[in-house]
């Protein structure tokens, strides 16, 4: 990229379905772009002061989304394109946060497979409630049906399964080059 050409005041929010990858290629994305790296799960625990899960079997799902749109609305902060953000897999669910994020940045839609899911979501123990069930693949694949209609408000997509994170970046810095 030449110097803040493509930047265009736009942030970059990396969307998706849980252990997409969200987190670990906007970190790396952030780096490469300069930009500062923000997580709305972290921003939700630092405002609250409990983990993601804690929140959930504390106080359940509705209070997490209010938080997660509190988190959202705070964005506004920030100088446009400045952020690259990884939005929590159900943060598009609400219209008023797919406004929020579209009105300054990029919606970039990661995916992968229902087995690669499990298996991500696995090295990580204990951080996605809900995808604790007896059968996640059934869950994975009602959950990605309800979200399909939220997850469309992404600008483009990109298929992490079985692809590397500094691809995928790679994938990102080309794609905002050639826009
Ligand atoms: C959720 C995704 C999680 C976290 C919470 C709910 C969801 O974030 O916000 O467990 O509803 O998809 P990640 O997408 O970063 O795992």
């Amino acid at each position: 990229m030449t110097g803040n050409k493509k930047r265009s005041g736009k942030n970059i929010v990396l969307a998706g379905f849980m252990a997409t990858g969200k987190s670990a290629v906007g970190r790396r994305l952030a780096k490469r772009l300069g930009r500062r790296f923000v997580d709305t799960d972290r921003l939700v625990e630092k405002e609250t002061g409990l983990k993601v899960r804690e929140i959930f079997e504390r106080r359940g799902e509705d209070y997490f989304r209010d938080r997660e749109s509190e988190v959202v609305a705070s964005l506004e902060k920030y100088t446009p394109g400045s952020l690259v953000v990884a939005a929590g897999g159900g943060a598009l669910n609400r219209e008023a946060n797919r406004k929020m994020l579209k009105k300054h940045g990029l919606l970039i839609l990661l995916t992968a497979d229902p087995q690669t899911i499990i298996k991500r979501a696995s090295l990580s123990p204990g951080k996605r409630p809900l995808l604790e069930t007896a059968d996640p693949e059934a869950r994975i694949k009602t959950m990605l049906e309800e979200r399909k209609q939220a997850y469309s408000a992404c600008d483009t997509s990109i298929d992490t399964t079985g692809r590397d994170i500094e691809s995928i970046v790679d994938e990102i810095i080309k794609y905002l080059e050639d826009r």
